[in-house]
C-alpha cells in the first residue's frame, strides 16, 4: 500500500492540466481545456481536462480518471507505477517500508523463477549430451556464433515431461508459482503437472531493466507451432514488451530497426545492428509504440517482405505515426526477412538498404506506382485515385503541398487537379470520421456496446439508477455516509451489474476505512477505463442541480423496483410459458 499522504503530495504537486499538457496539446474551452485524445484516433477534440475536478474524461472512448490514471494509461503503468513516476516528477520520495503487496504470485518471485529456468535451459543447451541437436541447429542451421548465443542467453527445453519441475521444486518453487509463471500446465486428462516448453530451442525474453520475463521456445524442425510463447504473467504483459529491447536502448538513439522475429532481431545484432526490436508475435500495438518513443525518434520498419508482412507494415505505419514517431519503411528484394537477407547479401548492402529507407509517403507512392502502367490513361487515373487518397490522410498542408506537387511531376498532371481531388477527399472523410464518432457516442449513450460494463444493455433502466446511485456516492460525501450509516438502505446485492457492485463495495470500504474515502485511490483496483466511467457519473450528477438525499432514496427505490420487475417478469414468463404448453398438450389428446 501506497501511505495516502502520498496520494495527497502527488495531487498537490502534479496538476492535471499540466501533466497531461505535456503529452496532449490542449486547448481552452471555458472553464476546461480540450484535446485530441491520446488513447484514440479521432479528428476532433472530445477529450476534456477539467481543472476544477483535477479530472479529465474522453467523450469518445470513454477514458477518463485523475492524474495517475492518466498516467498509468498513458505509459502502461499499474497504480504503483504510476505513483511512482509521478512522485519523481514531482520530486516526492516514496518511503519504502512495507513493501506493496500483490495479489497472488508477487511479480519478484516470478522473475526469480523466469531466472532458474534461463539458467536451466542454458545448461541444458551447453551440455553435450542434451543440447547437442539443439546446439547444431542453433550454430550449423541458423549460423549463430557461440558469442550470440551466449549475449542472448539463448537455451534448450529438454524433451522431458516433468524434470525442469522437479528441478525448480528443488530450488523451492511451488506449482501455484511455476503455474503462474506459465512454466507449467496441468494435463487435462490425467491432471498432472508437465512442462509447457519441451523439445525447442528457448529465447528469453529480458525487460530494460534486466529481469527474465518471460520465453519464447522454436521447434527444430518444420512441426506446429513453430514458436510457443509465454501467455501474459504477473510479470509479463505480451501487448507492451518488446524482444531485445533490453539491449536495443542504449543503441538506438539515433534509430531503432522493427522487425518480425526473434531471429531477425539476433541477426540484426550479430550483423552490427544492435537497435533491432521485435514485437512478440503479434501486431504491434500503441503501448509498445509509446514505449518505443522514450528510447528514440525514429523506426524503420523492416517485416516480412511476402504479404502478410506488408499488411503488418501499413498497421504500424499508422500506430507509429500516431505517436509522432518518424517512421521509415526499408524495401528487401531476394530475402523473406532480414535473417535471410543478410546471410544471403551481407551486412554492407543491409546497411545500404536501412539508409535507403523511405519516409511512409514514398513507400506507399511506389507500391501504387507499381500497381499500374500509367503508360496507358486508365490506369493512370487509378492510380491517380489511389495516390491523391493516401495524401488526403496527411494533416499537414504543407505535407499534402509537397506531395501534390511531386506526384502530380511523376504522373504528368496539372498540380491544381490533383490538388482539387485531395481536398475532396478530405472534406468526405473527415464527415464520415464525425459521423462516426457520432454514431459511437449515441450507441454509446444507450449502453450499446458497453465494454466498459457489458450488463448494461441487459439491465437498462437498473443500470441507469445505478449510475445515479454510484454518481452522487462518488461525488458527495453526505451520499456515502448516508449510506455507510445505514440511513439509505443499500447493499451490493442490489446492484445488478458486476461493475456496478464492485463500484459500490469499493466506495463504502473507503468509506468506513480509517483514511476515509478518496476517488484516487480507486485506481489501485479499477482500469483506466472503469475509472472513466465514474467520472462520467460524477460529471453528470455535477450537471444537474438535484442532488439532495431524496434523490438518492428515489434512486435506491427504483433501483430495487426495478430488478423486482425484471425477477416478477421472468416468473410470469415461465408460468405463462408452462400453461401454453399444458394447452397445447390438452389439445392434442
Ligand atoms: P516467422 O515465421 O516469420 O519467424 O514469424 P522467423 O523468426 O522468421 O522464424 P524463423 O525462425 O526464421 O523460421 C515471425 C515471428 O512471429 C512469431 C515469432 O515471434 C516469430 O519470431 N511467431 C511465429 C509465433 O509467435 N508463433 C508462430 O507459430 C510463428
Ligand atoms: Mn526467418
Amino acid at each position: 500500500m501506497i501511505p495516502r499522504e502520498i496520494i495527497d503530495e502527488i495531487r498537490a504537486r502534479c496538476d492535471i492540466e499540466d501533466v497531461i499538457g505535456g503529452y496532449v496539446t490542449l486547448k481552452r474551452a471555458g472553464s476546461n481545456v480540450k484535446g485530441l485524445c491520446p488513447f484514440h484516433s479521432e479528428k476532433t477534440p472530445s477529450f476534456t481536462v477539467y481543472p476544477s475536478s483535477q479530472s479529465f474524461y474522453c467523450f469518445g472512448c470513454g477514458a477518463g480518471g485523475d492524474v495517475i490514471t492518466f498516467t498509468m494509461k498513458y505509459h502502461s503503468l499499474d497504480y504503483a507505477g504510476a505513483v511512482e513516476y509521478l512522485a519523481q516528477r514531482a520530486g516526492i520520495t516514496i518511503p519504502q517500508s512495507g513493501e506493496h503487496e500483490e495479489r497472488g504470485v508477487p511479480r519478484k518471485r516470478i522473475y526469480e523463477l523466469n531466472l532458474a529456468v534461463a539458467r536451466y535451459f542454458r545448461e541444458c543447451l551447453f551440455d553435450p549430451v542434451t543440447g547437442r541437436e539443439a546446439m547444431d541447429y542453433l550454430v550449423n542451421d541458423r549460423k549463430l556464433s557461440p558469442a550470440t548465443i551466449k549475449r542472448f542467453g539463448l537455451g534448450f527445453a529438454p524433451n522431458h515431461p516433468f524434470a525442469l519441475l522437479q528441478h525448480l521444486r528443488s530450488l523451492g518453487f511451488t506449482d501455484e508459482e511455476m503455474t503462474a509463471g506459465y512454466i507449467e500446465a496441468k494435463s487435462q486428462k490425467t491432471g498432472k503437472p508437465y512442462s509447457i516448453f519441451r523439445n525447442r530451442v528457448m529465447f528469453p525474453i529480458i525487460d530494460t531493466s534486466g529481469n527474465v520475463i518471460a520465453f519464447g521456445g522454436r521447434v527444430m524442425d518444420d512441426s506446429k507451432p513453430k514458436y510457443l510463447n509465454s501467455s501474459d504473467t504477473p510479470a509479463f504483459k505480451k501487448s507492451k514488451n518488446l524482444f531485445a529491447l533490453n539491449y536495443a536502448k542504449g543503441e538506438c538513439a539515433e534509430r531503432m530497426i522493427l522487425c518480425e522475429g526473434y531471429m531477425d532481431v539476433i541477426a540484426l545484432h550479430a550483423a552490427g545492428f544492435p537497435y533491432a526490436v521485435a514485437t512478440l508475435g503479434t501486431a504491434i500495438t500503441s503501448d509498445q509504440a509509446r514505449l518505443m518513443t522514450k528510447y528514440t525518434k525514429k523506426v524503420i520498419i523492416t517485416y516480412d517482405s511476402d504479404e502478410a508482412g506488408q499488411k503488418a507494415t501499413d498497421r504500424a505505419m499508422q500506430i507509429l505515426g500516431e505517436v509522432g514517431m518518424d517512421v521509415r519503411v526499408l524495401s528487401m528484394s531476394g530475402a523473406k526477412d532480414p535473417d535471410e537477407y543478410i546471410k544471403k547479401y551481407g551486412a554492407p548492402q543491409f546497411s545500404r538498404l536501412l539508409d535507403e529507407s523511405k519516409y511512409g509517403f514514398y513507400y506507399k507512392l511506389d507500391g501504387i506506382l507499381a500497381k499500374h502502367d500509367i503508360n496507358i490513361p486508365e490506369e493512370k487515373i487509378k492510380a491517380a485515385e489511389e495516390i491523391t487518397y493516401l495524401i488526403s490522410t496527411f494533416d499537414s498542408s504543407v505535407e499534402r503541398d509537397i506531395y501534390i506537387s511531386l506526384s502530380s511531376a511523376k504522373l504528368s498532371v496539372v498540380p491544381e487537379a490533383m490538388k482539387n481531388d485531395v481536398e475532396r477527399k478530405r472534406k468526405r472523410s473527415y464527415r464520415a470520421a464525425k459521423a462516426k464518432e457520432e454514431q459511437n457516442a449515441r450507441l454509446a449513450a444507450r449502453g450499446i456496446g458497453d465494454k466498459v460494463n457489458p450488463d448494461t444493455a441487459k439491465y437498462v433502466a437498473a443500470s441507469a439508477a445505478e449510475e445515479a446511485i454510484l454518481g452522487l456516492m462518488l461525488e458527495f460525501p453526505e451520499h456515502r455516509s448516508a449510506v455507510v450509516s445505514g440511513r439509505v438502505a443499500l447493499t451490493e446485492d442490489d446492484f445488478v451489474t458486476a461493475l456496478g457492485k464492485r463500484i459500490f463495495s469499493a466506495v463504502c470500504e473507503l468509506e468506513a476505512s480509517d483514511g476515509g474515502f478518496d476517488y484516487s485511490l480507486l485506481g489501485e483496483s479499477f482500469t483506466p477505463e472503469e475509472m472513466g466511467r465514474m467520472q462520467k457519473m460524477m460529471r453528470h450528477r455535477r450537471e444537474l442541480s438535484e442532488n439532495g438525499l431524496d434523490v438518492l432514496i428515489n434512486s435506491a427505490e427504483r433501483l430495487k423496483n426495478e430488478v423486482n420487475k425484471t425477477k416478477i417478469k421472468n416468473t410470469d414468463d415461465r408460468i405463462a410459458a408452462i400453461e401454453a404448453k399444458r394447452r397445447r398438450l390438452k389439445e392434442n389428446s
